[in-house]
């Protein structure tokens, strides 16, 4: 029985060689995040399990894959695994949706409090004042009080519900919720009924997206979708970087559509240095860091070790995601 990282963030991999170490697993780590197909199949060839962080698992990567049973993504997107292909083949694949929420969610109000107070622009003018030997204040304003505002999340599922929760004490006037597929259980718990996208859009002084990315959520806000917001709005984005076209962002804030925005994921990453973005007084942002905190590291590692663990004894993973397959776990 063997277990194959594909890449990895973490410092070192010492703890879990430790740990399947103990279970009488063998264990390689590759740091292969921009691999090719070919180079990521060979590394796997006797992979009984595979975790992988940001390696591409595409449908040429599943083909080649003989061995492999599982598949455990470390984080809470898998859109850079092909399910369907893994599926196909009949490869499990699970991931770990409930790490890092609370993470993710203190990032993302972070960002709505950096945008709102104009942090940037405000330590700037710290060090500005410092150097003239007077207050300097004209670059800051306007600055808008979050209190009496309206608070729009785009998709409330684990990490939006947390940022429902989170912001109650900010004295806002109206937190909307939009997400077309929310469960009964989370409908229930929220005051108000979730309303269309471009209602929310038009009514909120900020909003926070946290959609998973697919195809119908891929550039979800995009220039007609800004046009619609009012100029004065705050945009934050911690979910995945191509549920926004950032290049439309950036014009949106140089035009004026928008006051301001907090990114913290992109579509390419880390970003071309060239990216517009990256240099616009508007925009605060993150190297997708709204994972990080060393509670959740560590939460991570144990889980996924604990997905290894009950494979031995023939158990499924935690969080399968694709359910329908069924097969023999564990030691051959
Ligand atoms: N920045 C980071 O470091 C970081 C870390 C973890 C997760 N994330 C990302 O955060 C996002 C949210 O994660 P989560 O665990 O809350 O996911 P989740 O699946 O629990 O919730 C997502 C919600 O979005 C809703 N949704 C789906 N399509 C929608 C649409 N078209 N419009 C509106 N709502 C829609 C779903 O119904 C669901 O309620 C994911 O994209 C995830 O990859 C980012």
């Amino acid at each position: 029985m063997k277990v194959v990282v594909t890449d990895y963030i973490e410092p070192n991999l010492d703890w879990e060689m430790d740990q399947f170490g103990q279970m009488g697993v063998d264990f390689a780590c590759y740091q292969m995040k921009h691999a090719c197909a070919a180079e990521l199949v060979q590394a796997a060839a006797d992979a009984d399990v595979l975790i992988v962080n940001m390696a591409k698992m595409t449908q040429e990567v599943m083909e080649g894959l003989t061995r492999t049973k599982l598949i455990i993504r470390h984080g809470v997107g898998y859109d850079n695994i092909d399910v369907a292909a893994a599926t196909r083949m009949g490869i499990v694949v699970s991931y770990m949706p409930d790490y890092c929420m609370h993470e993710v969610a203190e990032q993302a109000v972070m960002l709505i409090l950096a945008c709102q107070r104009k942090l940037l622009v405000q330590s700037h003018l710290a060090a500005e004042s410092s150097r003239q030997g007077k207050w300097v204040f004209d670059p800051v304003y306007p600055v808008h009080s979050l209190k009496g505002k309206t608070l729009g999340i785009i998709g409330c599922g684990r990490i939006g519900s947390i940022v429902h929760t989170m912001v109650q004490g900010f004295h806002l006037n109206r937190i909307l919720v939009c997400d077309p597929y929310l469960s009964d259980k989370r409908r229930q718990a929220l005051p108000d009924d979730p309303i269309p996208l471009d209602t929310l859009l038009a009514e909120s002084d900020i909003v926070t997206i946290h959609t998973p990315l697919g195809p119908e959520t891929y550039h979800l806000l995009d220039q007609p979708q800004f046009a619609r917001m009012k100029p004065t709005a705050i945009l934050v984005n911690t979910s995945r970087g191509g549920v926004v076209n950032l290049e439309a962002l950036d014009r949106a804030l140089r035009e004026g559509q928008l006051m301001g925005a907090g990114i913290d994921v992109y579509e390419e990453e880390p970003p071309n240095a060239a990216m517009p973005l990256l240099h616009n007084p508007k925009a605060i942002c993150t190297p997708h860091l709204g994972w990080l905190s060393e509670e959740s590291s560590w939460n991570i590692r144990e889980k996924i070790v604990e997905d290894v663990r009950r494979f031995l004894q023939n158990e499924g993973p935690r969080y399968p995601i694709n359910k329908e397959i069924q097969i023999q776990f564990g030691r051959a």
